[in-house]
């Protein structure tokens, strides 16, 4: 399992796409779905562990995405291990408010504003091209960490005052405390 801490500096890093499809990138990518269920995450990005390449891991468990005010339904996007390399956001439709998680800043959950459905092209692990249509919490977890990789991280999504309020609030702390929550984190 990769350490989640101590790489707040490659957060803002904008990440390089991914050339070479060998041995070594599958097993990194078998690396990040093994740290990123084991830390209690729907969603990973390869900066958040410290490597600046456009590498993402995802697996909503249909469970735990139910940290929405009304219910959820089953959607042929839970429960699936899915690996974005190089992903493009193609479209985008709608909005949606949820509040969001994330790995790197464990105790703070807000509302994001996010397009309803985006289209996503990508290749997998092995260079093979495939696109998805997402929705619901998989839409919001997909531009969370397309954003992760180039760079922007959710509290940047926020008010200004925010933003700058959680950054006070951790340069003061050195680093911020494991939160009691069980919101869903990506
Ligand atoms: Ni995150």
């Amino acid at each position: 399992m990769r350490s989640l801490s101590g790489l707040q500096k490659f957060l803002e890093t904008k990440s390089a796409p991914v050339t070479v499809f060998d041995d070594k990138l599958r097993a990194f990518v078998a690396d990040m779905h093994e740290t990123m269920v084991e830390s209690g995450g729907i969603g990973l990005a390869a900066n958040q562990v410290g490597v600046t390449t456009r590498v993402i891991t995802m697996l909503i468990p249909w469970s735990k995405s139910r940290y929405a005010e009304q219910e959820e339904k089953k959607e042929e996007w839970h429960d699936v291990k899915y690996t974005f390399i190089n992903p493009v956001i193609t479209k985008k439709a709608g909005k949606i408010k949820y509040q969001e998680g994330c790995l790197s800043f464990p105790e703070i959950f807000d509302f994001v504003d996010r397009a309803a459905e985006v289209w996503v092209d990508a290749v997998d692990e092995f260079g093979k091209p495939f696109q998805v249509h997402a929705n619901g919490l998989f839409a919001v977890c997909l531009q969370h960490e397309i954003d992760h990789i180039d760079g922007i991280v959710f509290i940047n999504r926020m008010s200004k005052l925010k933003s700058d309020l959680i950054r006070k609030k951790i340069s003061r702390k050195g680093k911020l405390d494991i939160s009691e929550k069980t919101a869903a984190k990506a």
